[in-house]
C-alpha cells in the first residue's frame, strides 16, 4: 500500500498516486498558495496529462484538491493540458497552458470560476495563438510540427503583458520566444521573436519551461533543456525584448527539472521543481506513483549579485526531535549518530583542515550493505555517492556531484531527506536534488566520517521532520 511505501515522501508535495511532472500555475491567491502540476490520473507514467492541484496556507502543510484541468475531447488540448502559468490580471486569475492536439502544441487560456481555483473555464478562442512563427524556423521532431510550448507571463512597467514560450531553432539552439499584448484579456498576442538563443552544444537544442524572474535591477531567466535547468542572470530589456546575459550556471546539479516560481505577497520569489524519478518504469509501475515536487526554494540575489537559493524559512515548522552536536574535530574516524529516520533535516558547518574528505552517511543499514554517502572532498566537490544506496538493480546508482566554494572556507550544508528524495543546499547557493531507493526496513541509520586527516565540525544539527499531510485519508 502507498501508506507503507518508505520511498514515498512525507513532506514533499506529491499527488495521492500516479504520475506527476512539472509544477504549473503556482500562485498565491487569497492568502493561500496554489500549486498545480502535470498529472496523469491513469497511472504512474506520462500519459494524457491533466492538472493536479494542491493548496497550502503555510508552505508546509498541503491539502489535495480534485483535478483542476482536464483535456476536452474535442478541444485543442485534447491530447493533454501541458505546462503553463497562472497570472493575476487585475483580480482575475487566468491560466495559460499548452494544449496538445495531434502534432500541434498551441497556447490555451482559462479563467478561474471560483475562489478556490478549482474550476477553470476554457476560452472560446482557444488556441489563442493558432499560427506558428515563421522566423526563425522552429525545430520540428517526428512528433511535432514545431516544438512550441510552456508559458511564463508577466506585466512590464508600461502595462504591456510579456509572454515567453519555449522552443528551439531548426539547426540552432534552444530559445524563449516573446509575445506581447496590450489587452488584459490575454487573447491577442503579437509575436516579437527570441529574447535569447542558447549555444546548442552547451545549452541544448530545445528549451522547455522558460521563466523570467525579476529582481529589480537584474533578471533571471531559466530554461530546462531536457538534461538540466540552466539559469542566465542579466538584464531583460522590455522595450527591445532582448536578454543580455552576464552570468550563467545550473540551478541544480541533480534531477530537479522544469521549475516554476511565484512572487508572493511579501515580494519573495518561491520556486518548485519536478524531482524526477531515478528508477525504471517497472519499478515505478510497481510503486503506483512517480514524481514529486521539490521543497519550495527562496531564490534571490546576494549583495554581490550572485544567485542564492535557500529552503523556504517556513519549513522549520516541520522540525520535531532534535539532536545537536557540539563543535568537534574528527580525525580519520567514523561516528554513528544517535538518530535514525527517513524524514530528516541535517545542518552541518564543516571545514576540511588537512583531511581529504568529510562524509555524511544516510539511509545506512547496520551492516552497511545499503548506505548513501554525501562526500565533501578536498577538490571542493560535494558528491552523492549512490553506489550502495540500494540493492535493487532497477534504480540508478550513478554518483551525482556539484562544485562548491573553495576548500579553505567552511562549508554550510543543509540536507533534506524524505523517503526517496534527497535535497542538498550548499552555502545557500548550490543545490543538488536526487533520489535514492534503499530496500531494507533497517536502512535508516545516520553517521559521519573524516578520512585522510582532520575535519572540524563547527556545528551539526539533525531534526526529525513531520508530515505535510496532517490529515491523510
Ligand atoms: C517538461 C515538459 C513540458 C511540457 C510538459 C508535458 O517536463 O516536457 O515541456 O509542457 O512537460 O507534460
Amino acid at each position: 500500500a502507498l501508506a507503507d511505501d518508505h520511498h514515498r515522501p512525507q513532506y514533499h508535495l506529491s499527488p495521492p498516486a500516479n504520475w506527476l511532472n512539472d509544477p504549473n500555475g503556482v500562485i498565491q491567491w487569497n492568502d493561500e498558495y496554489h500549486v498545480f502540476y502535470q498529472y496523469n490520473p491513469g497511472g504512474p507514467y506520462h500519459g494524457t496529462i491533466h492538472w493536479g492541484h494542491a493548496v497550502s496556507d503555510d508552505l508546509v502543510t498541503w491539502e489535495d484538491r480534485p483535478v483542476a484541468l482536464t483535456p476536452s475531447p474535442d478541444g485543442p488540448d485534447r491530447d493533454g493540458c501541458w505546462s503553463g502559468c497562472a497570472v493575476d490580471v487585475d483580480g482575475t486569475p487566468l491560466i495559460l497552458y499548452t494544449g496538445g492536439r495531434g502534432d500541434l502544441q498551441l497556447p490555451c487560456l482559462g479563467t478561474a470560476t471560483d475562489d478556490d481555483l478549482s474550476v477553470w473555464e476554457k476560452s472560446d478562442e482557444n488556441p489563442i495563438i493558432d499560427t506558428l512563427p515563421e522566423e526563425p524556423p522552429l525545430r520540428s521532431t517526428e512528433h511535432w510540427r514545431a516544438e512550441f510550448r510552456d508559458h511564463s507571463v508577466w506585466q512590464a512597467d508600461d502595462g504591456t503583458w510579456h509572454h515567453l514560450i519555449g522552443s528551439g531553432i531548426e539547426d540552432g539552439g534552444g530559445t524563449a520566444l516573446l509575445y506581447t499584448s496590450d489587452g488584459d484579456e490575454l487573447t491577442d498576442w503579437e509575436y516579437q521573436g527570441p529574447i535569447l538563443v542558447g549555444n546548442p552544444e552547451r545549452d541544448g537544442h530545445m528549451w522547455e519551461c522558460p521563466e523570467l524572474l525579476d529582481f529589480g535591477e537584474r533578471q533571471l531567466l531559466h530554461i530546462s533543456n531536457y538534461e538540466a535547468v540552466r539559469y542566465y542572470l542579466g538584464g531583460y530589456d522590455a522595450d527591445d525584448g532582448a536578454f543580455d546575459v552576464d552570468r550563467t550556471g545550473l540551478l541544480d546539479h541533480g534531477s530537479f527539472y522544469a521549475p516554476q516560481s511565484l512572487r508572493d505577497d511579501d515580494g519573495r520569489w518561491l520556486m518548485w521543481g519536478w524531482v524526477k524519478p531515478e528508477r525504471d518504469a517497472s519499478a515505478q509501475w510497481d510503486a503506483g506513483w512517480s514524481g514529486t515536487l521539490s521543497l519550495p526554494r527562496l531564490v534571490d540575489l546576494d549583495a554581490g549579485g550572485r544567485l542564492r537559493q535557500r529552503p523556504a524559512p517556513e519549513l522549520t515548522a516541520l522540525r520535531e526531535a532534535h539532536v545537536h552536536e557540539e563543535t568537534a574535530t574528527l580525525t580519520d574516524e567514523h561516528r554513528s549518530l544517535p538518530v535514525t529516520g527517513r524524514a530528516l533535516e541535517m545542518r552541518a558547518e564543516v571545514r576540511i583542515d588537512d583531511a581529504d574528505e568529510f562524509g555524511l552517511v544516510v539511509r545506512q543499514s547496520p551492516d552497511e550493505e545499503e548506505e548513501t554517502l554525501i562526500r565533501y572532498t578536498r577538490e571542493s566537490n560535494v558528491v552523492v555517492d549512490r553506489a550502495a544506496s540500494s540493492v535493487d538493480s532497477r534504480v540508478s546508482d550513478e554518483p551525482v556531484s556539484m562544485p562548491v566554494t573553495p576548500v579553505d572556507d567552511s562549508l554550510s550544508l543543509r540536507l533534506f531527506l524524505d523517503g526517496s528524495v534527497l535535497e542538498l543546499f550548499a552555502n545557500d547557493r548550490h543545490c543538488l536534488t536526487t533520489r535514492i531507493y534503499p530496500t531494507r526496513e533497517d536502512s535508516n541509520g545516520v553517521s559521519l566520517y573524516a578520512a585522510g586527516g582532520t575535519v572540524t565540525l563547527e556545528a551539526l544539527d539533525i531534526w526529525q521532520l513531520g508530515s505535510a499531510w496532517p490529515n491523510p485519508e
